[in-house]
This record gives C-alpha cells, sequence and structure tokens, in this order.
C-alpha cells in the first residue's frame, strides 16, 4: 500500500514566543493554555481583522495572546482579561513589549459590563464570564460581522464537574440565537466559531 504524504499535516509554525511561554506555565502548574492548533485557528480568525479591536477574556499565561497577536496587523487593538495578577504577569513579561495589547487585570465580569455594546471585531472567551455566564451581555459587545470564538467544548483532560451540562446548555443557547451563525468544531479542544450577523 502506497500511502500519499498529506500537506494536510500538524505544522502550525508557531510564534518563537509560545515556547518561553509554555515553559513559564510549566513552572506555575498552570496546565489550561490554549492548545497549539487553536492557537493557529485564533492566529487566522484575528488574522480577519484588519484594524480591529478584538477581546480575549481569560488571558492565562499569554497563550492565545501571543497567537492573536501574531496575527493582527500593526493598526489592530487586542485587550486581554485576567482575574489572576500572577498569571497576567507571566504573559505580561514576555507580550507587554508589544504596544497593540492591553493587559486588564481584574474580573471579567466587571470588564464585560463596562464596554458599549456593538465594540468588539472578535472576542475570545475562554474563561467563564463570556461563556458560562454573562453570555448575553458579551454577545451584545460583538459589532455587526464580528467573531465570536470558544473553546474547551469537549471533556477535558482533568474532569471538570458540570463541564458537560453547562456545555450542552451553552451550545443549545447559542443553537438558538438567530443573531448568529455558528459552526461547531470537533477538533482540538471542541470549538464554536460564531458570527454575528448583521441582520438578524
Ligand atoms: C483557560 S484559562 C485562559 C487560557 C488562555 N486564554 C490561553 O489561551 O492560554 C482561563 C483563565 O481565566 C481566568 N479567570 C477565571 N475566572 C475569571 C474571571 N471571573 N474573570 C477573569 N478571568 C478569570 C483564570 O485566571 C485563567 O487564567
Amino acid at each position: 500500500v502506497i500511502v500519499a504524504k498529506s500537506s494536510l499535516n500538524s505544522d502550525f509554525f508557531a510564534p518563537a514566543v509560545i515556547q518561553d511561554i509554555e515553559q513559564a506555565a510549566r513552572a506555575v502548574n498552570f496546565t489550561i493554555s490554549s492548545d497549539v492548533p487553536t492557537g493557529s485557528l485564533l492566529r487566522t480568525l484575528a488574522a480577519t481583522k484588519p484594524g480591529g479591536l478584538l477581546l480575549e477574556l481569560g488571558t492565562g499565561c499569554g497563550m492565545g495572546t501571543a497567537w492573536i497577536l501574531d496575527g493582527i496587523d500593526a493598526t489592530a487593538r487586542l485587550t486581554t482579561v485576567d482575574s489572576n495578577a500572577q498569571f497576567s504577569a507571566i504573559a505580561q513579561r514576555f507580550l507587554s513589549g508589544d504596544p497593540r495589547v492591553t493587559f486588564y487585570v481584574g474580573d471579567g465580569e466587571a470588564f464585560i459590563k463596562s464596554q458599549p455594546p456593538a465594540h468588539f471585531d472578535f472576542i475570545f472567551a475562554d474563561t467563564w464570564p463570556g461563556k458560562f455566564h454573562h453570555l448575553d451581555e458579551t454577545l451584545a459587545l460583538l459589532k455587526p460581522g464580528a467573531l465570536y470564538i470558544i473553546d474547551d467544548l469537549l471533556p477535558q483532560a482533568i474532569p471538570i464537574e458540570g463541564h458537560l451540562a453547562r456545555v450542552e446548555n451553552l451550545i443549545t443557547t447559542l443553537e438558538q440565537r438567530n443573531d448568529l451563525h455558528i459552526t461547531k468544531l470537533n477538533w482540538s479542544s471542541g470549538l464554536i466559531i460564531a458570527a454575528k450577523r448583521a441582520h438578524s
């Protein structure tokens, strides 16, 4: 049997800083960074928003942040939010030299409530507020045509109490909205990409 070598392989061409972030996250036992395929997807989607305003809810140690920054152009701006100062400080150590990113250390819920409606072109919701609660408020922050991305929808390597039920509820809620076009990706950690419809 001859097996053709496919270029559809797992080469993701990660930005160099990813390795440093991985190492720093490991040193503080932070095990919930976005994986490489998700990072690559974030970079690709972020690149569709030149001059855009992007938001990441849940900075962690900066893995998603680094990939998004690798995707956006010089005029786009990213705000990333985390309530944990220690994790955010790790991300800032590697990424705060980039003038396009602003680090907000504080509760995601308060941040969401402080933002004007239809403000963002891209939201990666990778923590509780914006995903499992304060969903309506977060979706209201999307401009028409903006992207809303969530990951970790498949069962987790380390089981989290109630995760499956929360995810099922979230997917049903998103499917019932008539202002979004959603695509479910049974890939990587399990993702949904939603686009805010210009007319619902
Ligand atoms: C899954 S991690 C984020 C991973 C990161 N986006 C990445 O790509 O590697 C979730 C983060 O949410 C933060 N977090 C938990 N509850 C929060 C809240 N209420 N507001 C803001 N951040 C929160 C945690 O400190 C943690 O760093």
